[in-house]
């Protein structure tokens, strides 16, 4: 293990924990991983708690009376209180684990949406969210007639906040912000607009989706009534994700998908639902997912969060400056104190695939497209942007070769 305990990262003993970092590619380039905004990478000790369960430590949860499971049982209850330390949830049972941040907020929108909505409600969201935080609310809306309002943007890429005022009323009902934009990286001032939201009686729903896995996260002063979120993108397996939920509001809602462990009792003329949080955990959980991601939690406290959010302000304040330099780039989103570490841009005159499949060649990964989020790329008047993301295992001179590569980018169409 890295030795973590300084304020500054020793990215080159971090990496030495991320086999896949050290990956050379068959065409002999190594591995620059900028698109982690999509997912990360996995540290060793995430890839070995994996191995471990299924090698020795695997059975189902909740359901035998046999040592095996017992053992499988402890470790995924445990996976459960280190999601709740990490996010300082008052109540180990408003965990709720699911198979990520779309399922999340798909619960929230159908068990409390559902029962809490009627024709003339209004649903807030804003244009910088990812379709996992609109799809759910449109489906919400056409079933009940609630009526969805966008709250906008400046030109800049920071959320509209003198527009607030018009945009909630009495009649909201739900606020659906992402605290961190997976386009702009804009860091949203989420406390304040839930504090705003509550004096006028909505709930907040906040998708930490692109914040969980980079700022400390305490939902006790953030404000909100729910918060959801993705492993993979925090080191942590894919197929597993986090509902946290005031302990009130799940208690009051129904249950989201029906089927074994979230019942109490079955019976032939109808059922009693179980108790939180297995009331939401449908059928066989994700079991070996949420111990990796407990393992994943376990790093990323070992690193401590204030380290990572300054080796990230640092690589997304050399990417501006970088990117500047190149000419001809035109970068989105605010200044850099105001974003995590996701650097969204477009080069005159290229098209952002061209720049995205140019970029490979030097052996960079970044996303290209509308990264699900078409209602804000309209706003910007684009169809797609090219997006690089970092993570705390990110170097500098990984920031300059992305400089570098794009310069040869240019060249490349200008022969063209
Ligand atoms: C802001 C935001 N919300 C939601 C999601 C959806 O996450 P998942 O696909 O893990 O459910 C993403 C994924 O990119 C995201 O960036």
């Amino acid at each position: 293990m890295a030795n973590l305990a300084t304020p500054t990262l020793d990215t080159a003993c971090i990496r030495a924990d991320f086999p896949i970092l050290s990956h050379v590619r068959p065409d002999g380039k190594s591995l620059i991983y900028l698109d982690n905004a999509a997912t990360t990478q996995r540290p060793r000790q995430v890839i070995d708690a994996l191995v471990d369960v299924y090698a020795s430590r695997y059975a189902n949860v909740h359901r035998g009376i046999h040592w095996l499971s017992d053992q499988t049982t402890d470790l995924y209850e445990e996976a459960r209180e280190k999601v709740r330390h990490f996010i300082n949830a008052p109540a180990l049972e408003e965990i709720i684990f699911t198979h990520g941040t779309t399922e999340s907020i798909n619960l929230v929108a159908r068990s409390w949406g559902d029962a809490n909505l009627k024709s003339g409600d209004e649903i807030l969201l804003t244009e910088m969210e990812h379709h996992s935080n609109i799809v759910p609310w449109q489906q919400l809306a056409a079933r009940t007639g609630a009526l969805i309002r966008w709250l906008p943007i400046t030109d800049d890429g920071l959320l509209d906040l003198t527009a607030l005022g018009q945009f909630l009323s009495k009649r909201t009902k739900v606020v659906a912000v992402a605290a961190v934009s997976n386009v702009l990286g804009t860091i949203n001032p989420v406390a304040a607009i839930a504090g705003h939201a509550h004096d006028l009686g909505a709930v907040v729903l906040v998708d930490a989706a692109q914040s969980a896995p980079h700022l400390p996260l305490d939902v006790q002063t953030l404000g909100a009534d729910f918060v959801a979120f993705s492993g993979h993108k925090m080191m942590g397996p894919t197929g597993v994700g986090v509902l946290w939920g005031r302990r009130e509001l799940l208690e009051a809602m129904p249950p989201f998908l029906g089927g074994g462990s979230m019942i109490r009792r079955v019976q032939t003329v109808g059922f009693e639902p179980a108790e939180l949080p297995a009331k939401f955990e449908a059928g066989t959980p994700p079991i070996v997912s949420a111990i990796g991601l407990g393992a994943a939690i376990d790093y990323l406290n070992r690193i401590g969060l204030e380290a990572i959010v300054a080796h990230e302000q640092m690589l997304t304040r050399r990417a501006h400056k970088v990117l500047w330099d190149v000419g001809g780039v035109r970068i989105l989103g605010p200044s850099p104190q105001h974003k995590s570490g996701i650097v969204s841009f477009v080069v005159a005159g290229i098209h952002a695939h061209d720049i995205a499949q140019l970029l490979d060649r030097h052996g960079i990964a970044v996303r290209a497209g509308h990264h699900c989020a078409m209602p804000l790329h309209q706003r910007l008047g684009l169809t797609a942007t090219s997006r690089a993301s970092f993570y705390f295992y990110n170097t500098p001179s990984e920031i300059d070769a992305l400089g570098d590569a794009l310069r040869d980018a240019k060249r490349v169409f200008r022969r063209g």
